[in-house]
C-alpha cells in the first residue's frame, strides 16, 4: 500500500424505487430547469417506460420538455452533435438521458458540445475547463452498463471510425433515477445479456489488483444481488423485486469498475466492433475461459466471489474453491440461455487475427489479475469458441 495515494469517490445522488420517475419534475425544478431535453433512441418512444416518463413530466405544467430521439445503438459522433444542436435550438436548460447505455452516453456527452459547439470530439482535452456543464438526469431502462453512474461516454468518432472513451468527472449525472418499472419491457434475452455484463463488471473489478477496498465491497454485494435476482428477472420480467435489485446491482457494478476491469472486457470490445456481438453477450461467452485462465495462475482468486454467490467454498482448498465458483458461473450463464460458444454468434477462425490485435490494444487487460500476452488472448478466444 505504498504511494500513490488512492482516491475514493461515490458522488452520484441516486433515487431508487418503483414509481421513482414521478419525482423527476420536482428535482428538475430544484435545479432551476424548465425545459429539459430528453435524449433517447427511436425504439424507446413506443415503450411503456417512455409513457411513464411522459406521464411524470406532464404532471408539471411548468415544464416544457423537448425530445431528441436519434441515438444509434452504438452511438456515433453525429448523435452527440445533433443532440447538442437540438438543445441549443429549442432553448433547453437540462438533459434527461433516458434509455440503455447508448442513450445515457450521448445524453452525458452532448453537454460537452453544448458548452463548446465548435469542438470536434477527437480534440476533446481532459485538461480544458469543463465546469458548468448543463445538468443531466440519467434514467436507465436496462440493468447492465451502469453508465448512469459513470464519468465517461463511449462514442465512435467521425475522424477515426473507432470508439473513443470521453472521460471527465464533470460528465457525471447530477441525479440518477432507478425505477424498476421502467425495465419491465426488457425482453429475457436482453435482460440476460445486460445482467451478465453487470456480473462481469463486479467479478472483474473485484479481482483486479488495484487497491480499492470500497469498490471491492460494492462488487461483492453486486454479485450477491445479481445471483439472487437475475434468473428471476429473466423468467418473469415483471418481478418488481428482482428488477429493482438488478437495477441497483448494475449501478454498483459500474461504481465498482472505477477500480478497473480485466481481460474479459478486452476480449469483448472487439467482438462488438468487428463481429457485431452485443457487449453483454460477448462478456458472458468469454468470462468462464478468462476465469479458468486467471485461477490457474492465482489459485483461490475466486473464493470470495463464490462466497458472495452463496456457494459452499469457505473450507475448500484454493483449486477446489475456484473450480466450484467457475462451475457455478458457467451454470448461471447456461441457465440464462448464453451457454453457447462464439461460433454460435458467427465468429470464425478467420476473425481471430484482427480480434487478437484489437483485444491486445484494449487497455482493460492491463488490470487483469494476471498479465496476458497476445498469444494468451488468442488462446482465450479459441477456448471460448
Ligand atoms: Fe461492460
Amino acid at each position: 500500500m505504498s504511494s500513490p495515494a488512492a482516491t475514493f469517490s461515490f458522488p452520484t445522488t441516486t433515487v431508487f424505487g418503483p414509481g421513482a420517475i414521478g419525482g423527476l419534475p420536482a428535482r428538475l425544478q430544484q435545479f432551476g430547469c424548465k425545459r429539459p431535453l430528453i435524449v433517447t433512441d427511436p425504439g424507446l418512444l413506443e415503450t411503456r417506460a417512455y409513457q411513464l416518463l411522459e406521464k411524470a413530466l406532464a404532471g408539471s405544467p411548468a415544464l416544457r420538455p423537448e425530445v431528441f430521439s436519434g441515438v444509434h445503438p452504438n452511438p456515433v459522433e453525429q448523435d452527440v452533435v445533433l443532440a447538442a444542436k437540438a438543445f441549443a435550438e429549442k432553448g433547453c436548460d437540462a438533459v434527461i438521458a433516458f434509455g440503455g447505455g447508448s442513450a445515457l452516453d450521448v445524453g452525458k456527452a452532448c453537454r460537452l458540445l453544448i458548452k463548446r459547439p465548435d469542438l470536434a470530439l477527437a480534440s476533446f482535452n481532459f485538461n480544458d475547463d469543463w465546469c458548468g456543464l448543463a445538468p443531466c438526469v440519467c434514467v436507465p431502462t436496462t440493468a447492465g452498463t451502469g453508465s448512469e453512474v459513470g464519468r465517461s461516454s463511449v462514442v465512435t468518432l467521425d475522424s477515426t471510425k473507432r470508439k473513443a472513451v470521453l472521460f471527465h468527472p464533470q460528465l457525471l449525472a447530477r441525479l440518477v433515477i432507478l425505477d424498476p418499472e421502467l425495465t419491465f419491457d426488457l425482453p429475457p434475452k436482453l435482460t440476460a445479456a445486460t445482467g451478465l455484463d453487470a456480473l462481469t463488471h463486479c467479478i472483474e473489478s473485484f479481482t483486479s489488483p488495484v487497491f480499492h477496498p470500497l469498490c471491492d465491497g460494492v462488487a461483492l454485494e453486486g454479485i450477491h444481488l445479481i445471483v439472487e435476482s437475475l434468473p428471476r428477472a429473466f423468467r418473469d420480467g415483471k418481478d418488481l423485486d428482482a428488477r429493482g435489485k438488478m437495477l441497483v446491482a448494475a449501478a454498483m457494478g459500474a461504481v465498482a469498475f472505477q477500480k478497473d476491469l480485466g481481460a474479459t472486457h478486452s476480449l469483448a470490445h472487439p467482438l462488438s466492433s468487428l463481429c457485431g456481438m452485443h457487449h453483454g453477450t460477448a462478456n458472458a461467452v468469454c468470462l468462464p475461459a478468462v476465469m479458468d485462465f486467471n485461477a490457474q495462475r492465482k489459485p483461490g482468486l475466486y473464493r470470495r466471489v463464490g462466497v458472495a454467490a452463496g456457494i459452499d467454498v469457505l473450507k475448500a482448498g484454493d483449486t477446489e474453491a475456484d473450480r466450484r465458483t467457475i462451475g457455478f458461473v458457467r451454470g448461471l450463464i447456461r441457465e440464462l440461455g448464453l451457454g453457447e460458444g462464439l461460433r454460435a454468434f458467427g465468429v470464425t477462425e478467420s476473425h481471430l487475427d484482427e480480434l487478437v490485435e484489437q483485444a491486445f490494444a484494449d487497455p482493460c487487460h492491463q488490470t487483469n489479475p494476471v498479465p496476458v500476452t497476445r498469444d494468451e488472448l488468442r488462446a482465450l478466444y479459441v477456448a471460448s469458441m
